[in-house]
């Protein structure tokens, strides 16, 4: 039972925060552009690609969280909405649904593409259960998310980490503020570990991540018509052990003069100049206890993949 998406970002808003962004992106020193641009629908194709890479550890080990403590996470939250935000495919959100059996399912994302195909799938498993697929910014729309019986908002795969710290700590006191006392936060964070395990997660042998970081100059020469020469621009991932984060970037190949004219813009690269295009943040349980704290919540689950590679917080809301 699926209702037609609801659209809070169209075209025309799309295009002005695209705009803006890459204005303040790449006249800055250095330059950087928000992973939220990646998504289109070939760059969300490609994350379900590097979900099922080898190297890309998170996603099996969050499903792995999911398979196991499914029932409890029903039972501890009583949900009966079952709210997602950057929900992509919403592939592992499937266990949740059959331990949860909610009146409805709320999935929010940017892309458009992703939420069509993620209601599809979900309609032809769960036939009975309405499915209101929410297009709009998880940094801007919260406020559109229907307030109903029980709540439990979902936040998985670790995008939380894509955030600036000070994002991150804006988006969390955001959900705490449209949740009442008592309804519930279920977070998915990837964890510090060995710069051995996690470099490949973003450099994996086949290219896929690599594709996906160029992707995001795919869609910038689409929508603003602007010229990059995309195989100029190397695939860079790095750790960065005083942050605790992984860097992707692009580095430009040799020198070269990128022109925007939707943006009546000139970009000069340098050879070896890089753009930072996302930072994947990796926590530890202190961490994360103190930013939920910080929002507003009470961590009252915390747990972990067998090798503690992942973790999944449930958090409450207090008053
Ligand atoms: N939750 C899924 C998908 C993670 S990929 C999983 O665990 O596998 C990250 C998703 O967040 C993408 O679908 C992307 O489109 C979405 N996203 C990124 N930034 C967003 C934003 N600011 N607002 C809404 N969705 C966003
Ligand atoms: C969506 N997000 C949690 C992914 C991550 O691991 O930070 C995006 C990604 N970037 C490269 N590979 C996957």
């Amino acid at each position: 039972m699926t209702t037609p998406l609801e659209v809070h970002l169209d075209a025309d808003d799309q295009e002005r925060t695209l705009r803006a962004d890459v204005v303040a992106g790449l006249t800055a020193s250095p330059k950087r552009l928000p992973p939220k641009w990646f998504y289109d629908a070939h760059g969300s194709e490609l994350f379900e690609q590097i979900t099922e890479l080898p190297e890309y550890y998170p996603t099996r080990a969050e499903r792995a969280i999911l398979t196991e403590r499914a029932a409890e996470i029903a039972r501890d939250t009583g949900a009966r909405t079952l709210i997602e935000l950057g929900s992509g495919y919403s592939t592992k959100t499937r266990l949740l649904l059959e331990a949860l059996h909610p009146t409805r399912f709320v999935p929010m994302d940017v892309s458009p593409s992703a939420l069509e195909a993620a209601a599809t799938r979900i309609a032809l498993d769960f036939p009975a259960l309405p499915v209101h697929g929410i297009v709009g910014d998880i940094t801007r729309h919260l406020g559109f998310l229907p307030g109903a019986d029980h709540r439990l908002v979902a936040f998985l795969g670790g995008t939380i980490g894509n955030f600036e710290p000070a994002e991150r700590a804006r988006f969390l006191a955001d959900v705490r503020g449209v949740l009442r006392p008592g309804e519930h936060l279920l977070l998915g964070t990837d964890l510090v570990k060995s710069p051995r395990v996690l470099v490949p997660a973003y450099d994996d042998a086949a290219g896929v991540t690599a594709e996906f970081n160029r992707n995001v100059l795919r869609v910038l020469n689409h929508h603003l018509q602007a010229d990059f020469d995309v195989d100029g621009f190397a695939h860079v991932a790095l750790w960065n052990a005083d942050q605790e984060w992984i860097e992707m970037r692009l580095r430009a190949r040799w020198p070269m003069r990128v022109t925007i004219p939707a943006l009546d813009l000139v970009v000069e690269f340098a050879s070896g100049e890089e753009i930072r295009t996302e930072i994947s943040a990796k926590f530890r349980r202190e961490g994360v206890e103190k930013e939920l704290t910080e929002a507003g919540f009470a961590l009252s689950q915390w747990w972990t993949d067998p090798e503690a590679r992942f973790a999944l917080s449930l958090a409450q809301a207090v008053a």
